[in-house]
């Protein structure tokens, strides 16, 4: 059989598409952040990761602008070679700060520092050890590792430990996860894990895409959220949420980063992150430090979304953070009550098998710093409604 006609079998999209309950690709023709223009029509943005609304912060765009016309519009090589900008250099210094660690690398999406940093670190004969629902990037990650990948079911300690005592001693060992997991928006259960890491003697890999600006005193993520800066060897984050922008970073001991800066494939085989990005993540950074309440306004806005929808008696799972997983159902609940909630003007992320159980399909919010009471009211109204639907049917 030709190779290419698997793409000749593959209907479902198209089918959603002529029944109208394709939820996804959906173009956005203009955006003020918590508000978007679709087709025409304005949609209150409720599965955007932009959880401070920095993307159109002035300070942002100022600076975004200023390195545009100073650097131009990219970079045109790797960072091993002609694609080192000192505006590179300025914000691995300002994110090793930032994220309390000695050094900092950038790559050009979080997606390739997960890959770049595992697939580096972890060789033949360590083991690597990985929640279940960690994020796919991680999870490709280990794909290019020769290491013994060892799975653990979610957020599971004990079974982690489990894992943890049948390797040998001496293996080098590394547990990764997410800060926050990105589909159930709930926390790590870091106390733990820093325990076994010490009994174990391995070392922590936690992604903090969704915690970083979220989480932690001053926004620095997981690890200053529990007071455990020193037990998590390494922090990968994305700039393609809180900090308004694309391009992601490793953080941790100085000979680790220098290392990584000089074996990683994914930055020294693919072209830097452009100075508009990095100027935008600069800027980002000091907003979040100078202005405090925006990450209250976020955690308000969660409060007053979960609330909502838990009083309304949804499952929302075990979220605790602006990422709030809503079960709706099977995947004709799903489309009925997604397409309900568009046509009503609201933007939402469905997740649907293989992603998730049959039975469970949910609608993915995000919220926002700049989403208003009014808003929020709105989209609980909306799945007051949907309660009402779901049951008519
Ligand atoms: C937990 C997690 N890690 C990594 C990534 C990848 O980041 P990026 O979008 O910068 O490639 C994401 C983005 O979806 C994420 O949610």
């Amino acid at each position: 059989m030709n190779l290419l006609e698997k793409s000749l079998r593959f209907t479902r999209a198209r089918e959603a598409q002529a029944a109208g309950y394709y939820p996804f690709f959906i173009p956005i023709e203009s955006s003020s952040g918590a508000e978007v223009i679709i087709n025409g029509e304005p949609k209150i943005m409720m599965g955007s990761n932009n959880y401070l609304g920095l993307t159109h912060h002035p300070k942002v765009l100022e600076a975004a602008q200023a390195a545009l016309h100073r650097y131009g519009s990219g970079c045109t090589g790797s960072r091993f070679l002609n694609g080192t900008l000192d505006l590179h250099e300025t914000l691995e210094d300002r994110l090793a700060e930032f994220l309390g660690k000695e050094a900092a690398l950038v790559f050009s999406t979080g997606y390739q520092t997960n890959l770049g940093t595992v697939s580096t670190l972890v060789g033949r004969g360590d083991y690597i050890y990985m929640d279940k629902l960690n994020h796919a990037s991680l999870v490709d990650s280990t794909r290019l590792t020769f290491g013994k990948v060892c799975r653990y079911a979610h957020n599971d300690m004990k079974a982690l430990e489990r894992q943890l005592a049948q390797a040998p001693r001496d293996a080098g060992k590394l547990i990764v996860t997410d800060g926050v997991f990105s589909m159930e928006g709930d926390i790590v259960n870091l106390p733990k894990m820093a325990e076994l890491a010490e009994a174990y003697d391995a070392d922590i890999l936690v992604d903090d895409a969704h915690a970083l600006g979220v989480l932690g005193e001053h926004g620095g993520g997981t690890a200053q959220h529990f007071g455990l800066d020193a037990q998590t060897s390494l922090i990968v984050a994305t700039f393609s949420k809180s900090l308004a922008s694309i391009g992601g970073v490793v953080a941790g001991a100085e000979p680790v980063i220098h290392y990584l800066k000089h074996h990683a494939r994914a930055l020294i085989f693919s072209a830097s992150m452009p100075p508009a990005s990095l100027a935008t993540v600069l800027a980002a950074i000091d907003v979040i430090k100078e202005e405090p309440e925006l990450r209250e306004a976020l955690w308000r806005n969660t409060r007053r979304m979960q609330d909502g929808l838990k009083s309304l008696g949804y499952d929302i799972g075990d979220s605790e953070t602006p990422v709030i997983p809503v079960s709706v159902g099977n995947i004709a609940v799903m489309g009925m009550q997604w397409r309900m909630l568009f046509d009503a003007g609201v933007f939402t992320n469905p997740v649907i098998p293989p992603a998730v159980p049959m039975h469970s399909c949910r609608l993915r919010i995000s919220m926002m710093a700049s989403h208003t009471d009014e808003q929020i009211d709105y989209v609980l109204d909306l799945f007051a409604q949907g309660l009402k639907l779901r049951e008519a049917m």
